[in-house]
């Protein structure tokens, strides 16, 4: 698998995500061709990566067994005109927000492999959750799974429509993480801690309850019921969440999300 041709459309956050953990795990930085609008970005990633530039599609697609398309849901449409028709031994992987696999093989043609991926900004430190959704074949679902264990954790779902869940739950997640972190700092602050130190504090807590949760096997609640001893402060904390409404904030915040994702695509 290190010496699979990788093709990435657009050189942008996500893709120097996937490149870089690629890299880490051993891939051939030979073996990774990138094509960008921006030349600059090309430089840069090929100074860091060692990875092949490339200035045109024909070349790209010439040089890849994959082609990860990497590039703007708005910009899709242009990409994947410039890439028709695609030869059904190429597997297409898509990052595009909302962006079909119906769709992606109307314009590059029926017969391709078509891997949909919805990644999260965490993939730009290793610990990506990027959930996968294809009816292709084995080797077509393996190259993909390959390519983005290398950024974090994978799951794959059964159902496109799931995406729209997904994309609401783990691809906007880590944003709902950071308003509590920044609201979880802005408290220590105003009850006289310096910012520095409410920022190591949370920021440590943050990642001592997420390996918990991934590492401990226990579930949320559990964990949650295991801090919370009865009539201290975390109950006393907790009481105030829940009489805010929090439950029904993130519900309905989650399910905000799920609509927007829908009405995008
Ligand atoms: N960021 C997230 O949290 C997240 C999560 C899940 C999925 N995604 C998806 O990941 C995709 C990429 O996002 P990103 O944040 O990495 O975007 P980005 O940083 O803007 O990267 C896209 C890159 O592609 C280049 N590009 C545009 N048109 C091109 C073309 N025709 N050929 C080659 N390169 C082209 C862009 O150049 P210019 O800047 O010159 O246009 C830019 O360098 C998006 O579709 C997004 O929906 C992102």
């Amino acid at each position: 698998m290190q010496q699979l041709k990788i093709g990435f459309v657009g050189g942008g956050n996500m893709a120097e995500a996937m490149i870089s953990g690629l890299i880490a795990a051993g891939h051939n930085a030979d073996a990774i061709c990138v094509m960008d609008t921006n030349p600059d970005r090309l430089d840069a990633l090929q100074q860091q990566y060692g990875i092949v530039a490339c200035s045109n599609s024909v070349s790209l697609q010439a040089a890849s067994d994959v082609l990860l398309l990497a590039v703007k849901p708005q910009q899709i449409d242009d990409v994947l005109k410039q890439f028709a028709p695609v030869v059904s031994d190429k597997t297409v992987i898509s990052i595009a927000a909302g962006i079909s696999t119906g769709r992606i093989a109307r314009i590059l043609g029926d017969d391709v492999a078509v891997v949909r991926v919805m990644p999260n900004t965490p993939c730009l430190v290793g610990e990506g959750m990027s959930v996968l959704y294809s009816k292709a074949d084995e080797m077509h679902r393996t190259r993909a799974e390959y390519i983005l264990a290398s950024s974090g954790q994978t799951a794959w779902i059964d159902e496109e429509q799931q995406m729209h869940a997904v994309t609401a739950v783990s691809g906007s997640g880590p944003a709902y993480f950071f308003l509590l972190a920044e609201l979880m700092q802005a408290a220590g602050q105003s009850l006289g801690l310096s910012r520095e130190l409410c920022e190591t504090l949370v920021g440590q807590t943050a990642l001592g309850a997420g390996r918990m949760l991934t590492e401990s096997g226990k579930p949320a609640e559990l964990l949650r019921q295991q801090v919370t001893s009865p009539g201290g402060t975390t109950q006393a904390a907790l009481e105030a969440m829940f009489e805010g409404q929090l439950p029904d904030i993130v519900r309905t915040a989650i399910a905000a999300a799920a609509r927007r994702s829908k009405e995008l695509a």
